[in-house]
């Protein structure tokens, strides 16, 4: 883990609301694993006291050696409004790779990514670690849901990659109309996969969780929490713990990534 000023690379607008920033950071990044996240702080003197989590999105990776890496955010508050503003060449604080990430196995054939919204963010660096990792991209089937098409992000990272794509929309915009955990359920019934991988609200991650449970599938869940120091010390990224009275683990340094069946939702 490294506190370090960083270079912006470019700061894209993806149309709705989303942004993709580069950063220049360090070798650092060269061995974060996906599901870790970074802390970004503000340079400028009316910056927002607090850091702002944000996961690893993707490396950028040039001949062999990182160039930076990128975040994914959707502009939700102050902070991000900042942080939409910046251009090539601004500076940014930031202190990372933070958390624990996606633990791969290079045994499985079956994969299924599922995401809601921005929690796509860090299944663009997992998909690409799969494949790294010597998986079949065939091997892997994504699930992107959001609530119209404007909110469903990245459809071509994955289908660039080979990885068969299966859309949701609320209002059925895009793909089907309804839930991601609907043609999920479906396909994990039908295919029965090794691993489930999960990011998006807490309502989806609950019933992703509760598909693999059924099924009983291995799945693990990268959750969305509130965090003001990302390092264990404010306490504030709680999550509670499945079947221990006022247990929690924290989303920081016990996670981001849980197992499904270790979380109540
Ligand atoms: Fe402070 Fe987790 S963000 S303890």
């Amino acid at each position: 883990m490294k506190q370090e000023t960083v270079t912006v690379l470019g700061n894209e607008h993806l149309g709705n609301g989303y942004f993709r920033i580069g950063l220049d950071c360090s070798q650092a990044y060269r061995i974060a694993g996906p599901g870790q996240f970074v802390m970004v702080h503000l340079m400028d003197s009316d910056a927002p006291l607090l850091r702002r989590p944000f996961s690893i999105h993707r490396q950028i990776i040039d001949h062999d050696r990182l160039g930076g890496i990128e975040l994914l955010y959707k502009v939700v508050g102050n902070c991000t409004e900042k942080i939409s503003r910046l251009e090539r060449g601004d500076r940014l604080d930031l202190l990372g790779p933070l958390g624990s990430g996606f633990r791969i196995s290079k045994a499985h054939s079956r994969i299924h990514l599922v995401s809601g919204g921005i929690g796509v963010a860090p299944m663009a660096f997992l998909a690409m670690s799969l494949l790294e990792a010597g998986i079949e991209s065939s091997a892997c089937k994504v699930f992107l849901g959001g609530r119209t098409q404007d909110d469903v992000l990245c459809r071509e990272i994955f289908s660039d990659l080979g990885m068969v794509l299966s859309i949701s929309t609320d209002d059925g915009s895009a793909g089907n109309a309804g839930l991601v955990t609907d043609p999920l359920e479906v396909a994990v019934k039908a295919e029965k996969p090794d691993m489930i991988y999960a990011c998006g609200p807490m309502g989806m991650l609950g019933s992703v969780a509760d598909i693999a449970e059924s099924f009983s599938v291995s799945c693990q869940v990268s959750v969305e929490t509130v965090m003001a120091c990302g390092m264990g010390a404010c306490l504030g990224c709680a999550v509670e713990r499945r079947g221990g009275q006022d247990a929690f683990l924290h989303a920081c340094v016990d996670g981001p990534v849980f197992d499904a069946a270790l979380l109540e939702y």
